[in-house]
């Protein structure tokens, strides 16, 4: 596509955010679907995020994706608030529909979409475990809790940082203790990773976020972690024949939700994948 004077602008909003993979992956996107539309990033302070959301009225940018450390903070900023924004505190994807300002939060679906394509799962009565409770971790949390999961297991360094995020949950939560952590492990169908322990920065200075031979053939895992592809927890987990899969998928899945609240389009997500693989690869 060329850029020209019909061109509509989105981007991401956070700081840092040069390193953020999602101009690469939303820029593939509008190419396959032939929409003219382009997508860049733009580093703001916290200090200038007031001036940068009018920025979006004044000059028409259609939406942006927020990342870190703007997600919380953008919400009061905002004119609406979808129900998982709102339940979670924190916004990933604004669109601009003439002005008016809505908040969404497309990482739990994200998740689902993903788990659903790349493992065939619903997780419609199942029984999960999620290692984390930061940002993406709520997100899971609540997503799964919305989606009729059977249980809603957490195991976290900071039990009080679980126990706020299984507020997520409903009444499927329940926080593992660490003398219950075989029994649930061996009876999950799902156990996610939803913490940076195994990516390459913290290669060598921790182990697995969970000791990989408390799961065996049959069940499930997947590490939100994307750089690297596959990490050391996920190799081990390979060698015991537990089926596990990376988190570029969730990565993907959430873009092609921000896509489809902008355009009303369906995302091209193997289009996305792609780029999303060259670019970390090369
Ligand atoms: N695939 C995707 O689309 C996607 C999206 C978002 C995030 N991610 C990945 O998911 C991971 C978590 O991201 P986040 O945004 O949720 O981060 P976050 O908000 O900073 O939360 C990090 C979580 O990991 C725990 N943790 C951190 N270091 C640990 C360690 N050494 N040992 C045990 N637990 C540790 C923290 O525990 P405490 O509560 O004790 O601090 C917290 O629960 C990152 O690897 C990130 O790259 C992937």
């Amino acid at each position: 596509m060329r850029i020209n004077g019909s061109t509509v602008l989105v981007g991401v909003i956070g700081n840092p955010v040069k390193h953020s993979l999602s101009p690469v992956i939303l820029n593939a996107a509008f190419r396959e679907a032939k929409i003219n539309w382009v997508y860049t990033a733009f580093e703001t302070p916290e200090e200038k995020l007031a001036d940068a959301i009018g920025g979006i009225r004044a000059l028409g940018i259609a939406g942006l994706s927020v990342t870190m450390p703007h997600k919380a903070r953008v919400c009061s900023l905002l004119d609406e608030i979808s129900d998982s924004a709102q339940s979670l505190g924190a916004v990933n994807c604004i669109v601009n529909d003439a002005g008016n300002l809505k908040g969404h939060n497309t990482d739990g679906d994200g998740f689902l979409d993903a788990v659903k394509h790349d493992a065939g799962l619903d997780v419609a009565g199942k029984k999960v475990l999620v290692i984390g409770s930061g940002g993406s971790a709520r997100s899971i949390i609540y997503s799964l809790g919305k989606a009729e999961a059977r249980e809603i297991a957490v195991i976290n360094r900071t039990k009080n940082k679980a126990l706020d995020a299984l507020e997520l949950a409903g009444s499927v939560g329940r926080h593992v203790e660490e003398n219950e952590i075989p029994k649930v492990v061996s009876e999950a169908d799902l156990v996610i990773n939803a913490t940076p322990v195994g990516m390459s920065d913290t290669e060598g200075t921790s182990s697995f976020p969970l000791e990989p031979n408390l799961l065996t053939k049959g069940q499930l895992a997947v590490d939100l972690i994307y750089h690297p592809i596959s990490t050391p927890w996920m190799e081990a987990l390979r060698d015991r024949e537990v089926e596990v899969h990376g988190g570029l998928s969730m990565l993907i899945f959430q873009a092609a939700k921000a896509f489809k609240l902008w355009t009303g389009k369906d995302a091209p997500v193997e289009a996305m994948r792609k780029a999303a693989l060259d670019e970390i690869e090369n």
